[in-house]
């Protein structure tokens, strides 16, 4: 059934076609959909995974994803010849939530593994890249596979109505369709996430960065709404906060420089621009930014581990990016060092061109599971110091749940 299924290639949804979808909601059609397009994204992901080094296949945390995988997966096909009844339809929905439940801890299982890799072996460069390249997509699926479950559970689930689910559930008046806000105002996410990235900061630095709310350069706090998932929206700008407030903090004992975030509504993309002086990033480790697990910031300690660390795990970026271009946006850094260091994220404006990014398994994909001896083709450079610090990262202990909120 995997090699059938892992044959077609994710058909990936625009969020105007999630929006169209969910203003005619029809329970029977999502579900004819998705018991194809479930199997279709678990079964390509999995033919991937199957492709990992051996050693890494044989991490205990790695067995047991592959096993939340293979089981999801057949509970899923058992639907494949039953009828879109309404006991059917209900029993589907349930399934989908249990589903959603047991890959709550893919994310910092997988990392978790990871780990016990490097923690048992030498890892070298080409196997190093495989795996980043593995968990970019590995990723960027979950996230996909989550918002086609959410939006059928939000739609349909509980027999509760969808539009009285998004009055009762999100207190919006009903504006919402399943995971997505039509009118997402991003200078309310700005500041809520903000507030609460704020909150860690004050915690460990008992003071924080004040912020300055721009739109086109000029300061306004006028709503600018943008259709989009709010949710996605703050976990990206949750975590550049902490990263803009922990720079700054590191860098200004007093009279720490305010963190400017700049709006802008073109015509193609929404640009949010977060602009610190927190002393910026060398142009040596700008290649390590997005690698999983690259991380300056002290291990968070066990100790404390019932709460939520303002930096430490090193996933901050890569998840970020990921989330940005799963609607075909982006995540950019660009830093002076010395100075402090502007993260722009871009998301589509119009929402027939925010389609999924999906990986897709095939040939192409696979070769980049097989390690390829690399040769440089250009000469070297002399400035190697800032390498240790990828592996200053290695011997890190469990992670703690906290990095795959929202997720
Ligand atoms: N605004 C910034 N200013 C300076 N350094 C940054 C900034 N954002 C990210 N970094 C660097 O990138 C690293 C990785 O960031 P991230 O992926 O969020 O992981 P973490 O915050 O857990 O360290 C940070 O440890 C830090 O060294
Ligand atoms: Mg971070």
């Amino acid at each position: 059934m995997l090699d059938f299924y892992s044959q077609f290639n994710p058909s990936p949804l625009s969020i105007k076609q999630f929006i169209d979808f969910g203003l005619n909601a029809c329970e029977r059609k999502s579900y004819l959909f998705l018991r194809k397009e479930l199997p279709v994204r678990l079964a390509n992901i999995m033919k991937e995974i199957a492709l990992l080094p051996e050693n890494l296949l044989r991490m205990p945390s790695v067995g047991m994803v592959n096993q939340w995988y293979e089981r999801s997966f057949e509970e899923i096909i058992q639907f494949e010849k039953m009828e879109p009844e309404q006991p059917v339809l209900t029993q589907f929905c349930e399934r989908l939530v249990h589903i959603r439940n047991r890959h709550a801890d893919v994310v910092q299982t997988m990392a978790q593994g990871v780990l016990e890799l490097k923690e048992s072996h030498e890892v070298d460069p080409g196997t190093e890249n495989s795996i980043q390249y593995f968990l970019d997509r590995f990723y960027m699926s979950r996230i996909s596979i989550r918002m086609l479950i959410n939006q059928h559970t939000l739609l349909f689930g509980e027999q509760i109505g969808a539009k009285q689910a998004s009055v009762n559930g999100m207190g919006n008046g009903g504006r919402h369709i399943g995971s997505i806000d039509p009118a997402c105002d991003v200078v309310a996410v700005v500041r809520d996430a903000y507030e609460n990235a704020r909150f860690l900061c004050d915690r460990y630095y008992l003071a924080s960065p004040e912020l300055e709310l721009l739109q086109n350069g000029v300061a306004s706090d006028r709503p600018m709404p943008i259709v989009y998932v709010p949710s996605h929206l703050y976990h990206m700008l949750f975590e550049l906060f902490k990263n803009a407030m922990r720079a700054v903090m590191e860098t200004h004992e007093n009279a720490p420089p305010p963190i400017q975030v700049n709006l802008v509504n073109g015509k193609e993309d929404v640009s949010v621009k977060m602009s610190d002086r927190g002393g910026g990033i060398p142009r040596s480790v700008s290649d390590l930014l997005f690698k999983y697990m690259y991380s300056t910031a002290p291990q968070p300690s066990k100790s404390d581990s019932h709460t939520v660390p303002l930096a430490g795990y090193g996933y901050g970026l890569p998840i970020s990016r990921l989330y940005a271009r799963y609607f075909h946006g982006d995540l950019v850094l660009m830093s002076c060092e010395g100075y402090g260091t502007d993260a722009v994220i871009y998301l589509k404006a119009l929402s027939n061109e925010a389609n999924e990014l999906l990986p897709v398994f095939n040939r192409t994909s696979s070769k980049f599971y097989r390690p390829m001896p690399t040769l440089a083709d250009w000469s070297a450079s002399l400035n190697t110091g800032s390498n240790s610090q990828c592996t200053r990262t290695k011997n890190r202990e469990k992670l703690s749940p906290s990095i795959s909120q929202g997720l």
